[in-house]
C-alpha cells in the first residue's frame, strides 16, 4: 500500500525488525541460484502465494526454511542492504535490527559468518542510506535455555559487535522465566535486554519478561491489555512496547486491524512504537504500518508524530544521537 507523504517523511527509528524476515522472494531466488540451491517453489509468485498464515508457528516454518539460502557472509550483506534501502525510503533513520544466530549455527552457518556479513552492510549504512544501526541477537526460546547459554558464551566473544540480546520464536509454552540466568549474564556483560512477550502468549509472560528478565522494552506486548494491573505498570514505568500492527493481523493474533488494541494502549498512557517485524512476509515496512493504522485505526498526524518520537526515545542511543533524529 502506498504511504502518505506525512508518514513517510517522519524521521523514525525501527526497533522491531528481524533481518531474516526482510528476505524478499526475489532475493531468496537470487541467493539460491548463486549458492546452487534448488528451491521447492516454481517462482517468486509461487513463494509469495504461500504467505498465508494461520498463527505464529505457520509463519515460523516458512521463515526458518527461507533463510536456508543465506550461506555466505555476502548473502547476509545483500539482505541487510536490501532492508536498509527499503526502510530508508520509508523514513527510518535508525534501526535496531534483530537476528537469530541459532537459526544459522544449527544449520552449519557460523556466528562469525552472519556477524561479518551483517556488519559489512551496517558499518557503512549511515553514509549510504542515512540510517544508523544496532544489532540485537535473539535467542530462540523454543530451543530452550541450555542452548541459549551456549549461544551466549559465543556471543560474549563478540559483545562489542552487538547492542543487546532478545528472545523470540514460538512463544506459547516457552515462558521468559526459563531464561533468567541467560539474561542475567547478558546484563552483567553490559548488553541491552529486550524480549518478545505477549504476542501469542499470555500477559503473565510480559510480567516475567519485566520482573524476571529485567528487559528494557517489550516486543509486541499486545496481550498486556488482558491485565489492567500490567497495563498500569508498563504505563507508569514508561516501558516501551514495540508494536507490529500488520504482523499481528497476518499471524491472526488479532482478527482485523480495526480490532487492534493499540488505541487502548495509547489511551492508557503506554509508550508504544510502530514497527514492521518481518516486512517481507507481513505486507510492508514501517511506513506501511504507519499508513495502515492511520487508515484503519483513525490515528491522526499528531498521533503518528508521537509514535515516531516514541521510537526515538525508546532507542538504545546516547542523547546527542537522539537529537539528530528528533
Ligand atoms: N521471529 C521472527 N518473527 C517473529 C515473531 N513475530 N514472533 C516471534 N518470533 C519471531
Ligand atoms: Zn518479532
Amino acid at each position: 500500500a502506498p504511504e502518505t507523504p506525512t508518514t513517510s517523511t517522519l524521521p523514525k527509528a525501527e526497533l522491531h525488525v528481524h533481518i531474516e524476515g526482510a528476505l524478499e522472494p526475489e532475493l531468496t531466488f537470487d541467493r539460491a541460484r548463486r549458492n546452487g540451491i534448488t528451491l521447492p517453489y516454481t517462482d517468486v509468485e509461487d513463494l509469495r502465494g504461500r504467505y498465508d498464515f494461520s498463527n505464529l508457528q505457520s509463519f515460523l516454518d516458512l521463515y526458518y526454511t527461507g533463510m536456508n539460502v543465506l550461506r555466505r557472509a555476502e548473502d547476509f550483506t545483500a539482505l541487510a542492504d536490501d532492508y536498509l534501502a527499503r526502510a530508508a525510503h520509508q523514513g527510518v533513520r535508525h534501526a535496531e535490527i534483530f537476528f537469530d544466530p541459532q537459526a544459522h549455527t544449527t544449520r552449519g552457518v557460523s556466528l562469525e559468518t552472519a556477524l561479518d556479513g551483517l556488519e559489512a552492510s551496517l558499518s557503512s549504512s549511515r553514509e549510504r542510506f542515512g540510517v544508523s544501526t544496532g544489532l540485537i541477537a535473539c535467542f530462540l526460546r523454543d530451543r530452550g535455555p541450555a542452548e541459549a547459554e551456549r549461544m551466549l558464551d559465543e556471543l560474549l566473544e563478540h559483545s562489542h559487535r552487538i547492542t543487546g540480546v532478545g528472545l523470540d520464536s514460538a512463544e506459547l509454552g516457552y515462558p521468559p522465566a526459563d531464561f533468567a540466568n541467560v539474561f542475567a549474564r547478558a546484563r552483567e556483560a553490559g548488553l541491552h535486554l529486550v524480549a518478545h512477550a505477549g504476542e501469542e502468549g499470555p500477559a503473565e509472560y510480559v510480567w516475567q519478561a519485566l520482573d524476571v528478565l529485567g528487559v528494557e522494552r517489550i516486543d509486541h506486548g499486545i496481550r498486556s491489555v488482558d491485565d489492567e494491573e500490567l497495563v498500569r505498570r508498563i504505563a507508569r514505568d514508561r516501558v516501551p512496547l514495540t508494536v507490529c500492527p500488520l504482523s499481528n493481523v497476518r499471524l491472526r493474533c488479532v482478527n482485523t486491524l480495526p480490532e487492534h488494541c493499540l488505541p487502548r494502549l495509547v489511551d492508557a498512557g503506554v509508550r508504544t512504537t510502530i514497527n514492521s517485524d518481518d516486512p517481507s512476509y507481513f505486507g510492508g515496512h514501517v511506513g506501511d504500518n504507519f499508513a495502515a493504522i492511520e487508515r484503519e485505526l483513525g490515528f491522526g498526524a499528531r498521533d503518528l508524530r508521537e509514535f515516531a518520537l516514541n521510537s526515538v526515545e525508546a532507542a538504545f542511543l546516547p542523547e546527542p544521537e537522539r537529537d539528530r533524529l528528533r
